[in-house]
């Protein structure tokens, strides 16, 4: 009698592995029964506003960052605003900032009646070109506000050297760069102030908004904790116009908590970064470039191809989820049509908008999970070949 072959199931050659983008979950179980202490302490304590929580913190950020003061407020975009605002800007007057960034930097100008004055950025870093600000600067220049895109700082020596001889000030966008250095300082202090975000996907991230301004100078930081408080200095009293920009207690509580993890994630971000450069150096992408004098955090790895949307897709299909940061500059959004900008001002930015994707990388990646981004890179990559 003939054997009768039964069909068989094909199997898998590999279980598919889903790798997120990002995993706030993730951290929060590394820290979560102090975490939870900490908000009932809160809750208990009847104080939700600002308090010892939040001055606690921002004693502790501060001596991180190796500057004077650091201002608790709600988000990045507040932090961003009063920097300006204390740095002089008004109505009328004009900021050069770079375009390719999340959009809330020039929110910030927006907010004080100004207006963006975009430079392009340079095509290695990412972050503001500073050959190219000098021709951007008019009688009406009030700041110059580059970004520390992705973690890596801007190249803040030459732009200082651009701005101090005309006495205008610098203000570091600092809201993805946490502990990132810049010829072996900490960012944070390198210009009058400089604005960082606690929003819950960066390196330094709240459960839920906040935002810090952190400044050497003991006058401007005293006008921006009036500032972020309505403008009191004393209780009822307002000597100008305020805003309601106070950190809350909760959020302070749980930043405080996550500030003591902050050195060991950062180092966790680095090693992930150095190995994905390591293991995607033969592959046909662009992959970020560093500067020796810089030590970035990576609060983004980005990397570059022509073919991006497709790679995307192919990659989401096979379980790992990336990013795009970001896919239209700010000079090509509708919000700021009114500036009269076109496609072609600004090529640099352009062109990083068009190719960037975002891989998955946050400390608690495996390394497991972070070979099996790259397997599927490489795969995707041929099949495109
Ligand atoms: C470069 C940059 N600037 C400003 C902000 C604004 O911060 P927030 O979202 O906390 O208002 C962000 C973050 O979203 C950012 O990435």
């Amino acid at each position: 009698m003939s054997a009768v072959a039964t069909p068989v199931a094909p199997v898998p050659r590999h279980t598919p592995v889903r790798v997120p983008f990002s995993d706030t979950r993730a951290q929060l179980a590394q820290v979560r029964a102090d975490v939870l202490a900490a908000l009932v302490d809160v809750a208990d304590s009847g104080c939700y506003v600002l308090g010892p929580q939040v001055a606690a913190f921002e004693a502790a950020f501060a001596a991180a960052h190796g500057v004077k003061h650091c201002v608790g407020v709600n988000s990045g975009t507040s932090a961003l605003h009063l920097a300006l605002v204390v740095a002089g800007v008004g109505p009328g007057d004009e900021v050069i900032t770079v375009p390719m960034t999340f959009v809330a930097t020039s929110w910030a100008v927006s907010y004080c009646g100004a207006t963006p004055v975009f430079a392009d950025i340079d095509p290695a870093t990412y972050t503001m070109d500073p050959d190219r600000v000098a021709a951007k600067i008019t009688r009406r220049t009030k700041a110059i506000l580059p970004v520390h895109l992705y973690g890596q700082p801007a190249d803040l020596a030459p732009l200082r050297a651009i701005a101090d001889p005309l006495g205008i000030p610098l203000i570091e966008d600092a809201a993805q760069a946490h502990l990132a250095t810049y010829r072996g300082r900490p960012v944070g202090g390198f210009g009058l102030a400089a604005g960082f975000s606690f929003y819950p996907g960066k390196n330094l991230g709240a459960c839920g908004e906040g935002g810090a301004v952190v400044t050497n100078d003991d006058t401007l930081a005293a006008r921006v904790r009036a500032l972020r408080d309505h403008a009191q200095t004393e209780r009822y009293h307002h000597a100008e116009i305020g805003f309601n920009y106070r950190m809350d207690a909760m959020q302070g509580a749980v930043l405080g908590i996550k500030m003591k993890h902050l050195a060991r994630w950062t180092a966790r971000r680095r090693e992930l970064a150095e190995r994905y450069l390591t293991l995607l150096r033969d592959l046909p992408i662009a992959l970020p470039y560093v500067r020796p004098d810089r030590d970035p955090v990576w609060h983004l790895f980005v990397v570059r191809h022509p073919d991006r949307d497709r790679i995307r897709t192919d990659l989401d299909a096979r379980g790992i989820q990336t990013g795009l940061h970001y896919p239209v500059p700010v000079h090509l959004q509708p919000a700021y049509r009114s500036l009269g900008h076109a496609a072609g001002d600004f090529p640099v930015a352009e062109r990083v908008g068009r190719e960037c994707l975002t891989l998955p990388l946050f400390p608690e990646l495996t390394e497991a999970k972070q070979d099996a981004v790259v397997e599927a890179l490489a795969a995707v990559l041929k099949r495109g070949a």
